[in-house]
């Protein structure tokens, strides 16, 4: 008899996770009023320096999941996707142990080049990898988040390669709706950099579009060092700062690594009502220690041993004695978006977001599936060929009726330094109008265009 119960409600233990969604300026479980705060893990081993996909090898993340349910957390980061990997075994068994993902969709011979470089990286073949990693990573429920990019604008003489970079943020948007994927946020995570941090989270909330703004924000913060606190870190400065930003907002790098080893305290603030209703938690950098220092475990060279240090059990301390705040932590709904930063010396971004590259246009509306190269993916030779969307085959732009520039125009800084209202040009020209459409998040393409486009493509392959 308790045979038979047990396995008539086995397949009911294996924990099954509710996709988590934005509301006001905070994550929630789908479904219930529960809102949710990251308590993570940058999940990098090997270093920055090694491209691995931890996801893709479940003797790894197996090894590794033991230790991320010892500590007590909820998310983890991958800062590499092998878009050709096979990631079922791993996701299934974060998801048995209630853990979540926020996934980098670029890898380093696949993402925007930050320099001058910025053109030429964002083509087609690009396009086809980012969109392949989101295809094969939406289908998993405990996928939170995606990040369009991290860390592209790192100083002043970056900032123009935003534009680009919110362009990647509206092809993802656009995918997801044209292809019927779950509608996981795209968000960006930006570098600790003092002189453009706030046009940084402006710029990337900003315009009518709704498409081309991303829908969380992550910042790389090592302002708490040691035994700091809410005011001496200047934490308290950075929620007042963006007190109305209006999406949910978190620590994507946290943990200074100053002071050794890190005691962590800041993992209270992080969760207190100081915090909770601008910021929805963070991520600790990071799991494996590596050459920078800022492990919670070494990892023997035969990758069988994991020992942790005092640095994990600091962490593992500080976020079992952190409770999340009662309720709704404060957290709110219908700010406005952002206005769009002033362009200046220190910020240099233009106005208008660009083009999608055409040939990157029949994987946007669902024509061709995007497959991945993994980690053989080289599209930044398009720049050293000094050639953009190579590879543009098929000219679908006149059959799109919806145009994909989407372009917002700044009006001139009042004396309050606000930007005034902003206006896009010619999002809607063309498509469906219907206000519960929209309300689901933007524009779409009219039958008459949507079968034209069905028309080209099947020329295309004939
Ligand atoms: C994902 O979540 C949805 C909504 O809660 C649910 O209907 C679906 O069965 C879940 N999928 C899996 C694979 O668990
Ligand atoms: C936030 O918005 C409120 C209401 O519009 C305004 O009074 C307040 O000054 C704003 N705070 C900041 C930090 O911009
Ligand atoms: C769409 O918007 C235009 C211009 O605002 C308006 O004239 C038209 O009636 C609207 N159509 C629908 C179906 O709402
Ligand atoms: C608007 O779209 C919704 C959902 O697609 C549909 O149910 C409704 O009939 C549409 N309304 C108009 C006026 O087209």
């Amino acid at each position: 008899m308790l045979f038979v119960l047990l396995t008539f409600f086995l397949p009911l233990l294996a924990a099954a996770v509710q996709p988590i969604e934005v509301r006001g300026n905070a994550f929630f479980v789908t479904g219930s009023s529960e809102r949710f705060y990251i308590r993570g893990l940058d999940y990098q081993p090997g270093g920055a320096s090694k491209l691995f996909d931890p996801l893709s090898d479940p003797e790894i993340c197996e090894r590794d999941i033991a230790y991320f349910q010892e500590l007590g957390i909820n998310t983890i980061r991958i800062y590499s996707i092998d878009n050709a990997g096979d990631h079922r075994e791993c996701m299934q068994k974060l998801e048995e142990a209630g853990i979540y993902v926020v996934l980098d969709v670029n890898i380093p011979k696949a993402l925007i080049a930050r320099d001058d470089g910025a053109e030429c990286s964002y083509n087609t073949m690009y396009l086809n990898e980012v969109l392949a990693t989101v295809r094969i990573m939406s289908q998993y429920n405990n996928t939170l988040g995606f990040f369009a990019g991290n860390e592209v604008i790192n100083d002043d003489s970056t900032t123009p390669a935003a534009a680009y970079v919110k362009a990647v943020v509206r092809d993802i948007k656009t995918f997801q709706r044209h292809t019927g994927l779950r509608l996981i946020p795209v968000g960006y995570s930006a570098a600790d950099v003092e002189e453009n941090r706030i046009q940084s989270a402006h710029y990337f909330n900003c315009g009518d579009d709704e498409l081309a703004r991303v829908d969380m924000f992550g910042f790389n913060d090592y302002s708490w060092c040691g035994r700091s606190s809410f005011t001496i870190s200047g934490y308290d400065k950075k929620v007042e700062a963006y007190s109305n930003y209006s999406i949910p907002l978190f620590l994507s790098e946290f943990g200074c690594n100053e002071v050794r080893p890190r005691p962590f305290t800041e993992v209270q603030s992080i969760y207190s009502e100081d915090m909770s209703a601008v910021f929805s938690g963070g991520l600790v950098y990071e799991y494996t220690e590596e050459d920078n220092k800022y492990g919670l475990v070494l990892i023997s060279s035969d990758n069988r041993t994991v020992t942790t240090n005092d640095d994990f059990d600091n962490l593992k301390e500080q976020f079992s004695s952190a409770t999340n705040p009662s309720g709704d932590g404060g957290y709110q709904t219908s700010l406005p978006h952002s206005n769009c930063p002033p362009q200046t010396n220190q910020w240099e971004a233009s106005d208008t977001v660009p083009e999608t590259p055409k040939g990157a246009l029949k994987y946007i509306y669902g024509l061709v599936d995007p497959e991945g190269n993994g980690f053989d993916a080289d599209t930044q030779w398009a720049c050293v060929a000094g050639g953009n969307n190579v590879d543009d085959t098929g000219d679908y732009s006149s059959t799109i009726s919806r145009s994909t520039t989407h372009s917002f125009t700044r009006t001139s800084t009042s004396s309050s330094g606000s930007t005034g209202s902003s206006s896009d040009s010619n999002s809607n020209s063309n498509s469906n109008n219907n206000s519960s459409t929209r309300a689901n998040g933007g524009s779409f393409l009219s039958p008459q265009s949507f079968m034209g486009l069905l028309g080209a493509a099947l020329m295309l392959f004939m």
